[in-house]
């Protein structure tokens, strides 16, 4: 198909593109500590003596959170935080020299406890429920938030909603900040992703399954009614919609058209957490002011750089330059343009 299109496939950046180095607010309002414990044997219904335990910032947010500052952007981040765990986490992001405007709950934040089996390489992963958020808490975090967002502003929405805090809430910070003249960048799945798409937000960005779980759509699409949904969303006025498929090429959409891009092939280490780091390099390069196909370039190289390591994030020193020259872009769609 490609081949009778033009010449040029390059991406053209949308015309609502927010302004270089402007603010990055980071929402994520379940975090975790993701505590990870090593044994040589899981057996159900035994003691186990774990050979080394490791602690870190977790939940989706952390990733992207992670990976902003390692590429340099200013970031502050929003959510909720409470009982013992608040004063790592809240350390962990000092550190990494976040800005911390979490909101106080007095119910505590959830630990995922991992089990990595050295014999099998295996991981056996425990999720806590996540606390119960109250009105009086969910109303301070939307003050803070709303208080914060100013015109040009890049908020970026990542991963589930603890408990108490009602499936709209992604709609809710969309709708207010498309007001007030910010860009709003959303990465989750389920109901919140699902009432999201309704306020046409900026920026989605999700696998191919949450993207068509969220419109209800129970079995499987091929991809020519896959870039059709897409592009009922741009219509709907969202200015990019991005659909990865693991190590698979993937598909963007801007009012414009729609875009193949080819991922880079790579013998994957642990890919856990490659749709975080795609988004949080993708958000960095808009932040540097990069247009859409150098975004498109760093996301993909993000992702791609993630697989490669165990841990989840870009790592200190860890550079996207070798794979953003392997990734190309084919034309899936092209809007009534002639180039
Ligand atoms: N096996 C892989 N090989 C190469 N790149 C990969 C692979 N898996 C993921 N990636 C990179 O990461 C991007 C996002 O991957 P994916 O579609 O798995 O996201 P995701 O399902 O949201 O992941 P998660 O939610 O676990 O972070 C891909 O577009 C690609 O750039
Ligand atoms: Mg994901």
């Amino acid at each position: 198909m490609s081949t009778t299109l033009p010449q040029n496939p390059s991406p053209i950046t949308p015309e609502a593109w927010p302004p270089r180095g402007r603010r990055v607010l980071l929402v994520g309002p379940n975090p975790a500590m993701d505590r990870i414990h090593t044994v040589e044997v899981l057996a159900p219904g035994s003691v186990h003596r774990s050979t080394s335990i490791s602690a870190r910032a977790g939940g989706k947010s952390s990733i992207v959170g992670r990976t902003l500052r390692r590429l340099g952007v200013e970031v502050s981040m929003f959510g909720f935080l409470g009982g013992p765990i608040a004063t790592p986490l809240i350390r962990e992001f000092e550190e990494l020299g976040i800005e911390d405007k979490h909101t106080k709950i007095s119910e505590d934040t959830r630990v995922t406890t991992v089990v990595v089996e050295l014999s099998s390489g295996r991981s056996t992963v425990l999720n806590e429920p996540g606390p119960l958020v109250s009105k009086s808490e969910l109303s301070r975090f939307e003050d803070t938030l709303f208080h914060n967002i100013r015109a040009g502003d890049l908020i970026v929405c990542t991963g589930s909603l603890p408990r108490g805090v009602g499936d709209d809430c992604y709609g809710r910070i969309s709708r207010m900040a498309t007001e007030r003249g910010a860009f709003t960048a959303i990465d989750a799945s389920g109901e919140p992703l699902s009432m999201a798409l309704k306020s046409a937000p900026w920026c989605v960005k999700c696998n191919r399954q949450e993207f068509t779980q969220a419109l209800a759509i129970t079995e499987d699409v091929d991809d020519a009614k896959l870039i059709e949904l897409m592009r009922e969303q741009t219509k709907r006025g969202s200015s990019i919609v991005i659909v990865t498929m693991g190590g698979s090429d993937f598909l963007a959409a801007t009012q414009h058209g729609v875009w193949r891009i080819h991922v880079p092939q790579i013998d994957v280490v642990n890919a856990t957490g490659s749709g975080d780091t795609f988004f949080g390099s993708f958000i960095a390069a808009i932040w540097r002011g990069d247009d859409l196909e150098g975004a498109l370039r760093d996301a993909t190289a993000g992702g791609v750089v993630n697989a490669l390591q165990l841990e989840a994030g870009l790592q200190v020193g860890a550079s996207l330059e070798p794979y953003r020259s392997q990734v190309w872009f084919g034309t899936a769609m092209l809007e009534g343009l002639r180039r």
